[in-house]
């Protein structure tokens, strides 16, 4: 099924019909997930990303911002926060949704910034990030999904149902 990006309310960075019903389901008890949104700041979703690398001294302000800017990409962001039972956020991942003229028209989802806080990893909630994120994938249209990550983390990936392709450069500024 082909689902739009339409009816995303004000204070969400995507339409939480993309969130996966049977993620929802499969979550540990109090837990819950839905997309990114602005007052996220004051939930522990930059200390979350700071398991996954240098974050930096980034105020409520330029959180708000960058939020805005996301918010206003016609559909491209698709943050999405895991929260657990006191209404913390302990996990997050990203879509972004690229838009090509090559494959007539194609879409290609590249996952980012996947972390889960240190207390609560090994509960599955990595696995159910990345289901959720190929749901929104599959979802919006996307014919693939790629990532880069570290030989550490390939073995997490094959459980997640990706496979090694290509192999990734960088040019750092
Ligand atoms: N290598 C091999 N297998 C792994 C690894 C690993 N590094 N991490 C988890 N697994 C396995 C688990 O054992 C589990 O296997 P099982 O089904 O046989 O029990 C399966 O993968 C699912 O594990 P989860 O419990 O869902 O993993 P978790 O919630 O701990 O999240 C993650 C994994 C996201 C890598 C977490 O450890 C983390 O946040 N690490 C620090 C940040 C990081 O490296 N993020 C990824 C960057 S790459 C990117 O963002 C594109």
């Amino acid at each position: 099924m082909a689902a739009t990006n339409g009816d995303v309310p004000p204070h969400a960075l995507f339409a939480p019909s993309l969130i996966s019903p049977s993620v929802v389901a499969a979550l540990p008890e109090g837990y819950s997930i839905r997309p990114l949104q602005r007052a996220d700041f004051d939930l522990g979703f930059l200390d979350v990303l700071r398991v996954l690398t240098h974050v930096g001294d980034v105020s409520k302000e330029e959180f708000s911002t960058r939020w805005d800017e996301m918010k206003a990409g016609a559909g491209g962001y698709h943050i999405l926060v895991i929260l657990n039972e006191q209404e913390k956020i302990v996990g997050t991942g990203a879509l972004i949704v690229e838009r090509k003229f090559i494959h007539h028209l194609g879409l290609v989802g590249h996952i980012e910034d996947i972390a889960v806080a240190k207390d609560q990893q090994g509960k599955k909630l990595g696995l159910r990030i990345i289901q959720a994120l190929d749901f929104v994938a599959e979802n919006t249209g996307c014919y693939k999904t790629i990532l880069d990550c570290s030989e550490a983390n390939e073995g997490f990936y094959v459980k997640c149902g990706f496979k090694r392709a290509g192999l990734e450069m960088a040019h750092y500024y």
